[in-house]
């Protein structure tokens, strides 16, 4: 720790001096609910204690569909802010366009390459120079149930899909909505993921999403898939439609619904809420995912500044990203882990901790898979196309044998 202080106070001392001669910065990101925005003003004041204004660039919608729209019109504007949340593979089109500004002496001042595990530093890089920077990992395949609602039914938390479909049959019987659901295009796909995983395993998700593999997707496993989420669809309730992710977790934050397929950026809005892991909810990887890890990672990625004062300021928010106190104190409100791999993990709950652990275990078993909902997998016109079929397919009475037909289809969209 005192090695890491020591780093800490280097780090201040550099931001310090750039911040003398900064301007503000402008930063573009969707994290509007709650606990989103308590994590983005964490950062918002680490950069106001430099004496570095933010300009706010919020577009509401998660999953980013909006802010992307956004982001694209105030680029072909000719007026890019300093950073966006931008992840996965859509760093590397923008990187494409030639807009993005080099962070490799930030980058190496902060000593990235080595505190940062090869999944989330290669993600940062436009060819082999640091484009983005880490404010933290989501794990995406989580299920969060209300423990007191499941005990009223004499459930416990299910891990298997029989054990699920029990548990959301007895919430059914005794007029509970059994799973919440939001059902917009992003967290169709959210859902389809983590059954996607669930029935047919990490090699199957990774010849599936993001090989795109037309054998793979057109199998009677992508059958038994839609015809699990088939009978997930049953035990919806009529609101669901279109409504947003985190009022979607309030209903189990409330006891107004018993489980809910989700991100851990749910755990935020628990916490905010004042909720216990263990006590009032659980977090449980979905079922028959205990051995994988869907990863979103969460970057602002950094477009180029024309003045010295922009970079400067630029510069500046980038190591403060990449500070360990930014680190700890974004993902204790946001419900994710740090990105760094040195942060102490006194103040992390159990779902954070169990996270950390999966994420170095699955990182070793060939099981660290990337989100295609998340925008970690594939190019985002393939996700967009598969998004809409998925919405498509939750909307309608496709069955399942045309639902494979048209993902097989919509995966061929570039
Ligand atoms: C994701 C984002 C997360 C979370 C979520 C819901 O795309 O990576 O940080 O904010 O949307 O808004």
């Amino acid at each position: 720790m005192k090695s890491l202080s020591r780093k800490c106070l280097l780090l201040a001392t550099l931001s310090l001096s750039i911040a003398a001669q900064a301007a503000d910065v402008e930063v573009l990101h969707w994290w509007t609910s709650g606990s989103e925005a308590h994590a983005a003003a964490r950062l918002k004041q680490m950069m106001a204690d430099q004496g570095i204004g933010w300009k706010d660039f919020a577009v509401a919608g998660g999953g980013g569909d909006n802010a992307m729209t956004a982001l694209k019109t105030r680029v072909l504007g000719g007026n890019a802010p300093t950073a966006a949340q931008i992840k996965g593979p859509s760093i590397q089109a923008w990187g494409q366009e030639n807009m993005l500004a080099n962070l490799d002496a930030v980058a190496a001042t902060g000593k990235w390459d080595s505190l940062l595990p090869a999944t989330v530093s290669n993600v940062m890089k436009y060819k082999g120079h640091y484009v983005a920077v880490p404010t933290n990992v989501h794990r995406v395949n989580w299920l969060w149930v209300n423990n007191h609602v499941l005990k009223k039914v004499g459930a416990k938390t299910p891990t298997t899909w029989p054990e699920f479909f029990q548990v959301a049959e007895k919430l059914k019987k005794a007029g509970i909505i059994a799973i919440a659901h939001g059902g917009q295009p992003w967290q169709d796909a959210t859902l389809f993921e983590s059954v996607v995983l669930g029935i047919g395993g990490s090699d199957f998700y990774q010849q599936a999403l993001v090989k795109l593999n037309p054998a793979v997707l057109n199998s009677p496993t992508m059958i038994e898939v839609f015809n699990t989420l088939i009978r997930i669809k049953t035990y919806l309730d009529k609101g669901s439609s279109g409504r947003d992710w985190n009022l979607t977790t309030a209903m189990i934050i409330n006891g107004k619904a018993g489980m809910q397929f989700m991100g851990d950026w749910a755990k935020g809005e628990f916490s905010a809420a004042g909720k216990k892991p263990g006590q009032d909810y659980d977090c449980v990887p979905a079922p028959g995912t205990e051995n994988a890890f869907v990863y979103n990672i969460d970057s602002l990625t950094m477009f180029k500044q024309k003045s010295a004062q922009a970079q400067a300021a630029q510069s500046a928010l980038a190591l403060t990203v990449m500070s360990p106190l930014l680190q700890e104190a974004f993902s204790l409100n946001k419900g994710s882990i740090p990105a760094r791999q040195d942060i102490a993990r006194d103040k992390f709950d159990a779902c954070a901790v169990r996270s950390m652990n999966d994420m170095q275990a699955a990182e070793k078993n060939r099981s660290l898979i990337p989100s295609l909902s998340q925008g970690m997998a594939i190019a985002p016109a393939t996700q967009g196309a598969i998004a809409d079929m998925l919405a498509q397919f939750m909307n309608t009475n496709m069955t399942a044998k045309i639902a494979v037909e048209k993902l097989t289809k919509a995966a061929r969209v570039k």
